[in-house]
C-alpha cells in the first residue's frame, strides 16, 4: 500500500456559535483517497466540523473560529482564501437530496454557471455525461435530461447531487448523512459508489449509523461533545478502540 498522504490537516480547531463552544481543539489529518467517517451521538459536532472544511459555517451569524485547516499548504481561514474556489474544490452533499425543481440538465449546469466555468456546448455536454457516468446514472437518464429532477427516485436524486458536485472537478467531497432519507438497498448502492469515488477523491462522510461507518469507511473519527475523542483505521476503532468512551458508544451504551 502506498504511503498515506494527508489531504486536509485540521489543527487545534475551536468553533463557537456565539457563546456556545461547539468544537473543542479538534486535530485531525484526513487521509487522501480514502473514506473518512465521522461518528458520534446527535449534537456532538459532526456537521459543524464538516461545514468548517468548506467554510459553510461562514453563512451563520455569530460564528467564530480559531485554529487552522490546511488544504494544499494554505490555511482556508486566511483572508486570501477565495471561498468560492474553496467550495468548488471541497464539494458538499447534504442529508436530503437538494435537487432544484428544474430539469436534470439545468441541475448539472447550475454549478458550472455559478463558478463561471464557461465552456462550449459540446464541452459542457461531455462534462455532464462524465459526471452522470461517474454516479451510474448516464444510461438511465441520457434520454431524459429534460425531465424534472424531482421526478427521480430519492436515490437517483442523491446521485444527481453527487454528480452536481463532481461536474465542478472537486478534490474533496463532504457528505453529511447522505443516506439518511434512503432505504437500505439504496443506501448500500450509495456506499458502493463511495468506494469507487475514493479512487479519485478524498471523502469525508458524517453518519449516525455505525454499521454504515464500519462498512463504508477506511478511517473513523469518534466525536463527543465537540471533541474528537479518537481517530484511526475503521477496523481498529470498531474492534479495539483505545478510549473507553469510544467503546461505550460503539457497543451501544449510549447514543
Ligand atoms: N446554527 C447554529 N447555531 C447555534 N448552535 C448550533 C447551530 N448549529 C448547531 N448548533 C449546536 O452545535 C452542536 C453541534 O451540532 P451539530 O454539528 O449539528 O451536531 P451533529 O451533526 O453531530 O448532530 C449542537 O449542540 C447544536 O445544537
Ligand atoms: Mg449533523
Amino acid at each position: 500500500m502506498a504511503a498515506l498522504k494527508t489531504r486536509i490537516s485540521i489543527e487545534n480547531l475551536n468553533m463557537f456559535y456565539g457563546d456556545f463552544h461547539a468544537l473543542k481543539d479538534v486535530c485531525l489529518q484526513v487521509p487522501q483517497n480514502n473514506v473518512t467517517a465521522l461518528i458520534g451521538p446527535s449534537g456532538c459536532g459532526k456537521s459543524t466540523l464538516l461545514r468548517c472544511v468548506n467554510r459553510m459555517n461562514d453563512l451563520i451569524d455569530g460564528v467564530r473560529t480559531e485554529g487552522r485547516i490546511i488544504i494544499d499548504d494554505q490555511n482556508i481561514f486566511s483572508p486570501e482564501t477565495d471561498v468560492v474556489l474553496l467550495r468548488k474544490k471541497v464539494g458538499m452533499v447534504f442529508q436530503r437530496p437538494n435537487v432544484f425543481d428544474q430539469s436534470i440538465l439545468n441541475n448539472l449546469r447550475f454549478g458550472l454557471r455559478i463558478h463561471r466555468q464557461m465552456r462550449s456546448k459540446s464541452e459542457t455536454m461531455e462534462l455532464i455525461q462524465k459526471s452522470l457516468e461517474d454516479v451510474g446514472l448516464w444510461d438511465i437518464l441520457k434520454d431524459k435530461l429534460h425531465h424534472n429532477a424531482r421526478q427521480l427516485s430519492l436515490e437517483q436524486q442523491q446521485r444527481l447531487c453527487i454528480a452536481r458536485v463532481l461536474i465542478l472537478l472537486p478534490e474533496v467531497i463532504l457528505l453529511d448523512e447522505p443516506c439518511s432519507s434512503l432505504d437500505p438497498i439504496a443506501t448500500m448502492r450509495i456506499e458502493e459508489l463511495l468506494r469507487v469515488l475514493r479512487e479519485r477523491y478524498t471523502l469525508v462522510i458524517v453518519t449516525h449509523n455505525m454499521q454504515q461507518a464500519a462498512r463504508a469507511s477506511d478511517y473513523t473519527g469518534f466525536m463527543y461533545m465537540g471533541q474528537l475523542i479518537e481517530f484511526g483505521l475503521t477496523q481498529g476503532i470498531f474492534t479495539a478502540p483505545c478510549k473507553e468512551l469510544t467503546e461505550n458508544y460503539i457497543t451501544g451504551h449510549f447514543g
